[in-house]
């Protein structure tokens, strides 16, 4: 019987292959099979060995994806056959990347698992537009939450977020915006918070707007003249924040973004 291998989760970061980890780096350069998601930038496969075997087991929300269990029973297999596997995930794998779930499968096995943290694209996308999480005057925390809870019981409790004057950082969020926003404004926040939504943070193809909550969901055009509804059908993973309101007066935000902001405003 072959000697048990092992499995390492490693977060590949938000897309741009400079914010990958030495330590992820050389866990990929030493992998005989890799498991790679579909929010991981393939260009880090370049730190893998020539011919190396490489499994897509992409799970985007609403499209079709490969079962966890199968993926799970996968890297079991590959591990009971004596290899060692990567198994790539965006961001952290810690963070809304069912690294918990994996690992305990794995160990309940008797496999042996390392975890690799990564840059989460909850701290990618609200640095990409200038906006600190936390700040000592403004912000004194920030909670990273899903817009897009497993079930109706698991539904962030919208109205506690609003009041906990906090930085909001929204995974999974844009195509639920509606919801979000009910909650948010039923909760007391406030009809001028500045929200964001930055997509594909890190890559070249990142983009975001800047509106207040009241216009969130509405067909309004963007700034580069799409509507929101297209925003919201591309592609593209989102993030929406929302951070202290007083980054309105800062210069955080390009005057572009903030102008589109205050024409929504006064709209809305
Ligand atoms: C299943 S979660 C995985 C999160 C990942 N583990 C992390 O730490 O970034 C997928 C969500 O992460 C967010 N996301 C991932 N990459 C992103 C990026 N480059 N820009 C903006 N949001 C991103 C989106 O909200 C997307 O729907």
């Amino acid at each position: 019987m072959a000697q048990l291998g092992s499995v390492t989760l490693v977060g590949a970061g938000p897309g741009d292959p400079d914010l990958l980890t030495i330590k992820a780096a050389k866990a990929i350069a030493r992998a005989d099979v890799v498991l790679i998601d579909d929010l991981v930038n393939p260009a880090i496969l370049a730190h893998a060995a020539p011919g190396v075997r490489v499994v897509e087991v992409g799970k985007r929300g609403g499209c079709a994806s490969t079962p966890q269990a199968f993926i799970e029973r996968l890297m079991l297999a590959e591990a009971r056959a004596g290899l060692h596997v990567v198994r790539l995930k965006g961001g952290d794998p810690y963070l809304f990347g069912r690294g918990g779930e994996e690992r305990a499968y794995l160990r309940s096995h008797g496999v042996a698992v390392e975890v690799i943290p990564g840059i989460s694209s909850g701290l990618a996308a609200p640095s990409s537009i200038g906006v600190p999480l936390t700040h000592r005057s403004w912000s004194q925390g920030a909670i990273f939450v899903t817009g897009h809870g497993k079930d109706s019981a698991s539904e962030p409790n919208w109205a506690a977020l609003a009041q906990s004057k906090l930085t909001l950082v929204i995974y999974m969020g844009v195509a639920r915006v509606a919801a979000i926003q009910a909650g948010l404004l039923a909760g007391g926040m406030a009809p001028g918070t500045p929200v964001a939504v930055v997509q594909s943070a890190s890559l070249p193809a990142q983009r975001q707007l800047l509106c207040p909550p009241t216009c969130w969901p509405a067909a309004w055009a963007a700034p580069a003249s799409s509507s929101w509804a297209r925003w919201c059908a591309a592609p593209m993973p989102g993030m929406t924040m929302v951070p202290a309101p007083c980054w309105l007066k800062h210069q955080v935000f390009s005057s572009a973004m903030r102008a589109f902001f205050l024409a929504q405003a006064r709209r809305a």
